[in-house]
């Protein structure tokens, strides 16, 4: 069914819970409504809004915000221990992740506890734990306003990176994702070589779908706010990639500073929440926002906080990180 709401309030969709109003929203639940409501005319500015967990609004919405509601998780086919499954845009991505360890299926479980909506995790390719959604995504499946068309779009031709998609480039503002396909296995891949990992899931009695999932949202729940309780959209920032000069200059200053490798030896990867962190900038607080207190990565609303507030906090942010380090760091958060 589709609902169309005007001068909406969107302080309960968007995970920082900040207060602005958007002119139109609308929410559909079928690919058919979708192609309705495109039919007649295409708004001038329109978007698509998901679960809100990765955006922050610094000024009211004048346009038509949409927001997929098809819910449906659907098993394909079964090749051998390959199995593919079709999710619609609006299932919450951990009931999907639950639903895939239920099933007994293998590949997301690292993936367990990240707040959003399948329809977003192909723009971000989400991450965490040393799995990112691009290794389990087979195709994306779209409508394109502009040509009328449903259209599958192959993982290969998704130009997937580090928190980086088609989608936030050449396709941003053109398309509405409306189902992803993944492939999953029957065989167990444990993939525990991140951090903690390895040692929750030993205390938990081994390498089973159950006791990653659990590992995986233990770990989180300890490091992570909940934006039911405190507003936030997760990381804040990008993790920086920096050329090997440039990480070894740090490192040479700093021998405890954690660095990643990456698939270009003259590139390597630092931990953004480490720097702010190092930074002193640890649970800082400035009025409304701050610093998370265990994950310097987030930043919070502590309540009333505006989308300006948030911006201003982390422009200090960046700022003191290049003076500090040399080092600059780009946000993650779509900011509108
Ligand atoms: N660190 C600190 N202080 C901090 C935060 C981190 O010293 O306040 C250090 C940690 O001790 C560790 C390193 O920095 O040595 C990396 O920290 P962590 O493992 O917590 O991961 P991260 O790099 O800060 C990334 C993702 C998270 C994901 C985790 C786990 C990005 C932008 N963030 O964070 O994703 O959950 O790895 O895989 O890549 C998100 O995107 O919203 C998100 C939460």
């Amino acid at each position: 069914m589709i609902h169309e709401f005007h001068n909406l309030s969107l302080r309960t969709r968007n995970s920082f819970g900040v207060e602005q109003r958007a002119a139109r929203l609308i929410e559909f639940d079928t690919e058919e409504e979708l192609r309705t409501l495109f039919a007649e005319s295409v708004p001038d500015r329109w978007m698509v809004l998901a679960g809100g967990n990765n955006i922050l609004f610094t000024q009211d919405y004048d346009g038509t915000l949409l927001v997929p509601r098809g819910e449906a998780i659907r098993l394909l086919d079964e090749e051998g221990d390959r199995v593919r499954i079709e999710a619609e845009a609006g299932v919450e991505w951990d009931d999907l992740v639950a639903w895939c360890a239920e099933q007994g299926l293998w590949g997301m479980e690292n993936l367990s506890l990240i707040p959003g909506k399948v329809g977003a995790a192909p723009v971000q390719n989400i991450g965490a734990y040393g799995c990112e959604a691009k290794d389990v995504i087979e195709s994306v499946r779209m409508f394109c306003p502009a040509t009328q068309n449903f259209l599958v779009l192959a993982a290969e031709h998704c130009s997937f990176g580090y928190r980086e998609s088609v989608f936030k480039h050449e396709l941003r503002g053109r398309v509405v994702i409306t189902s992803v396909t993944f492939r999953l296995s029957r065989t167990p891949r444990p993939n525990l070589g991140y951090g903690d990992l390895a040692r929750e899931v030993e205390a938990r009695g081994g390498a089973s779908l159950d006791n990653i999932r659990a590992a995986v949202c233990a770990i989180r729940r300890s490091k992570l706010p909940d934006p039911a309780v405190l507003g936030n959209a997760g990381s804040f920032f990008k993790n920086p990639v920096v050329d090997r000069t440039t990480a070894d200059r740090l490192r040479t200053r700093y021998p405890d500073m954690p660095t990643y490798p990456t698939a270009d030896p003259e590139r390597v990867k630092l931990a953004a929440g480490w720097l702010i962190d190092r930074a002193g900038l640890k649970g800082h607080r400035e009025g409304h926002v701050g610093v998370h207190d265990r994950q310097a990565l987030v930043l919070v609303n502590h309540g009333g906080a505006t989308g300006g507030e948030v911006i201003a906090l982390a422009r200090k942010i960046q700022h003191t990180i290049n003076e500090r380090f040399g080092v600059a760091i780009d946000t993650e958060v779509n900011i509108l």
